[in-house]
């Protein structure tokens, strides 16, 4: 049996996030980030809407990029003591995966950071309040989906959380928000949103539910995220609808190894003053893992689908493999990502030596491997890596070296 879960509602198109107005409820607390959305003046515009709903409403602002469990813990508290019925998202993936969290320890008081992490584990929310997530990137579609991601920074690994507990009532898709993202951002959020797609599509537990979603986004984010990244609005809007699809398909067939990938290299080199971001590490995985997954005769067959929907040309399956990972690395080259950690520098452009020293990442490869293997997302990749391969496909992917294995 198969389960497919989205939000209740969704409400997309420009003027969607005027929808507060139509919630039900006495308390509402807005959980934002650091200011983006204050100074773009959305955040004023959702206070004031949910106030002519009639609602009391209290802010919890400044949850940062990656969000750390103690700012969890800190929301977590804010709610305690303020008690919403509804808990209003708005911003990046960050806030609203800090809020989706915060949330689960509003209303189970006694639940770890730990009992969290144990995939579908969460009990019965909605006994406190509901949720609504309003999305200001085009990317992680977090609005849409069953997961937090939560960096514990005391091991420098990001944790996902997931359960279908945790997916929005409501998620409000308005346009308008996402264009004001900066161009790294779109670029950033763009790659994440296609590996979604891309991930979900070959994923063992996919569906001709979420197969259906996933297609019709990397169509759309291959006509659209090159434009949009040169601010183009009208590819812009649409890529807000894209990245969106990509989640409902995700959501409910999962991901693969280059979210694990990323999941554990994002803060491991956080001591050498950067961050692998999340959008950028999927970026440059994600024509290695195609490498590597393509040595499975069904992944490799979804691939060959997937470059069909492109219209990438190509006679055989492994031809269109090869196409497929090329246009990949091409959307890089245009969107000014690199292809590789080790050049990958500390603003996330490419530069000849990136802020991750070729004898620390050698140094830590071993336990980013096995933390990796170990990721909820490994589970329904098409091939499960070993520690020796996973090993070797992430030296690929520092190098930019051939995955011929
Ligand atoms: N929950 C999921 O399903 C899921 C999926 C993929 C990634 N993630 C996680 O989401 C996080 C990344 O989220 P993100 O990529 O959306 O970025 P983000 O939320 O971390 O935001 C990045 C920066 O962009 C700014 N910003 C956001 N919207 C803006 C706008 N419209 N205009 C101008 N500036 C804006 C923010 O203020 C912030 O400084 C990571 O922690 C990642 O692991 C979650
Ligand atoms: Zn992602």
């Amino acid at each position: 049996m198969g389960r497919f879960t989205l939000p209740r509602d969704i409400y997309h198109g420009k003027g969607a996030l005027e929808t507060l107005k139509t919630l039900k409820g006495k308390k509402a607390m807005i959980c934002v980030g650091g200011g983006s959305m204050k100074k773009f003046g959305f955040l004023d515009r959702a206070e004031g809407y949910l106030k002519e709903a009639g609602m009391e409403v209290k802010i919890f602002e400044g949850i940062e990029p990656d969000p750390s469990v103690d700012t969890v813990m800190k929301g977590a508290a804010a709610m305690q003591e303020f008690g919403p019925d509804w808990i209003v998202a708005i911003g990046g993936g960050s806030p609203i995966d800090a809020a989706k969290a915060m949330w689960i320890k509003y209303e189970y008081p006694e639940c770890t950071f730990e009992d969290m992490c144990k995939v579908f584990g969460i009990p019965e929310l909605r006994k406190k309040a509901h949720f609504c997530a309003i999305s200001s990137t085009s990317g992680t579609a977090t609005e849409v989906t069953a997961f937090s991601i939560i960096t514990d920074y005391s091991k420098g690994i990001k944790y996902p959380i997931a359960d279908f507990e945790i997916t929005p009532d409501i998620a409000i898709v308005d346009p308008e928000l996402a264009e004001t993202m900066p161009k790294k951002l779109v670029a950033h959020t763009g790659m994440d949103a296609i590996t979604h797609a891309i991930e979900a599509y070959v994923s063992t537990a996919n569906s001709p539910y979420a197969d259906s979603l996933a297609i019709h986004a990397i169509e759309l984010i291959q006509d659209n995220l090159v434009k949009s990244y040169n601010e183009d609005m009208t590819a812009r809007d649409t890529m807000h609808d894209a990245q969106c699809l990509a989640g409902m398909a995700f959501s409910n067939a999962l991901l693969g190894i280059v979210h694990s990938m990323a999941h554990k290299t994002g803060a491991a080199f956080d001591d050498y003053g950067a961050h692998i971001i999340h959008g950028a590490a999927n970026a440059m995985y994600l024509p290695k893992v195609i490498a590597f997954n393509a040595k499975d005769e069904t992944a490799k067959k979804c691939y060959g689908v997937i470059a069909d929907y492109m219209h990438l040309g190509g006679n055989s399956d492994d031809e269109k493999v090869t196409l497929l990972i090329n246009y990949l690395r091409k959307m890089n080259d245009d969107l000014n990502i690199p292809h590789c950690i080790k050049n990958y520098g500390a603003d996330s452009y490419p530069t000849e030596q990136g802020f991750v020293p070729e004898e620390v990442f050698k140094e830590r490869l071993h336990d980013i491997a096995a933390n990796a293997i170990l990721d909820a997302c490994t589970g329904s990749n098409p091939r499960q890596p070993s520690q020796e391969e996973m090993e070797k496909l992430l030296l690929c992917c520092y190098y930019d070296t051939e995955v011929d294995f």
